[in-house]
């Protein structure tokens, strides 16, 4: 497990991920019911953008530092912006919330959050960076694994699966998943995020969902798909999104391929199976 998500926090990527994950989250929330979010893999929940790795990698400099400092935003968007607000008021951006803070700082009373990380190390600074939080939850475990029991039960589920992509088999894992939590909970909600490097990669991918249903695709190709050593992109699978997501992904992947691309485009469609 070589991975550190140190070396790419804030980057574009982030961006669609995150603001993705608020714009569902609220609208699951706006619902009204007490909701379970499971977050299969969760990353060390906090990153300090003046570390080494982030300084090595300028990723975040090429994505939060732009978004920050960006004149009129889409509503979706300028929440991602606010939420970072929230954790650094700045000027600047030195410390930027992963995914599981981003939820942490939203949980209703009626809410619960789990959060799996294998990675010991990184396991114990999302501990830190929870700690005392009531409905929260830290398991040092496997988050494909330990995500299907727990999306059984009353209340909405809404689970985000976001794996490093570094071994080849998350997209077969994500996809057997996301089945698995189907059989438990027909109606989760449940967010698959992937790299954009070429596209049979991706179509290999969608192919593999297909017994699962329909579901919102959100693409966002900073350049033409050209080098496919390159991560030319990302990508959203939604399957389950609550109500007004496709207009939220479209200015979502809109607004991050024209402030941050190179000549790409952003696609947001329903692939219905
Ligand atoms: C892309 S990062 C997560 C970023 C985080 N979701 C965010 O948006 O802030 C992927 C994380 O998954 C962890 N990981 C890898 N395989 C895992 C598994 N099977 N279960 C749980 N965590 C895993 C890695 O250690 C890494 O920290």
């Amino acid at each position: 497990m070589n991975y550190s998500h140190a070396f790419h926090a804030g980057n574009f990527a982030d961006i669609v991920k995150h603001a993705a994950l608020l714009a569902v989250l609220g609208r699951m929330q706006a619902a009204g019911t007490g909701l379970r979010v499971i977050d299969t893999h969760g990353g060390r929940g906090l990153y300090d953008l003046s570390a080494s790795e982030s300084r090595r990698s300028a990723e975040a400099e090429r994505g939060v530092a732009r978004l920050m400092a960006a004149g009129s935003l889409p509503a979706p968007v300028l929440a991602l912006r606010d939420a970072v607000r929230e954790v650094d008021p700045g000027p600047g951006v030195r410390l930027y919330p992963g995914s599981p803070r981003l939820v942490a700082d939203r949980l209703r009373a009626q809410d619960r959050l789990t959060v799996f990380e294998l990675n010991p190390r990184e396991a114990g600074a999302l501990a830190a960076a929870l700690k005392g939080r009531p409905g929260v939850q830290v398991r040092e475990a496997d988050g494909f694994e330990g995500a299907p029991a727990l999306s059984e039960g009353e209340g909405g589920r809404l689970v985000l699966i976001d794996p490093p992509f570094e071994r080849g088999d998350d997209y077969a894992r994500s996809a057997e998943a996301l089945r698995r939590i189907q059989a438990r909970r027909a109606d989760a909600t449940v967010m698959i995020w992937l790299p954009l490097k070429d596209l049979e990669t991706f179509d290999a991918f969608l192919r593999e969902l297909e017994p699962a249903g329909a579901f919102l695709v959100a693409e966002a190709r900073l350049r033409p798909l050209r080098d496919p050593l390159r991560m030319n992109g990302c990508a959203l699978v939604i399957a389950s999104p609550p109500q007004g997501s496709e207009a939220d992904l479209r200015a979502i992947c809109s607004w991050t391929v024209e402030a941050l691309g190179e000549g790409g485009e952003a696609r947001v469609w329903t692939a219905a199976c």
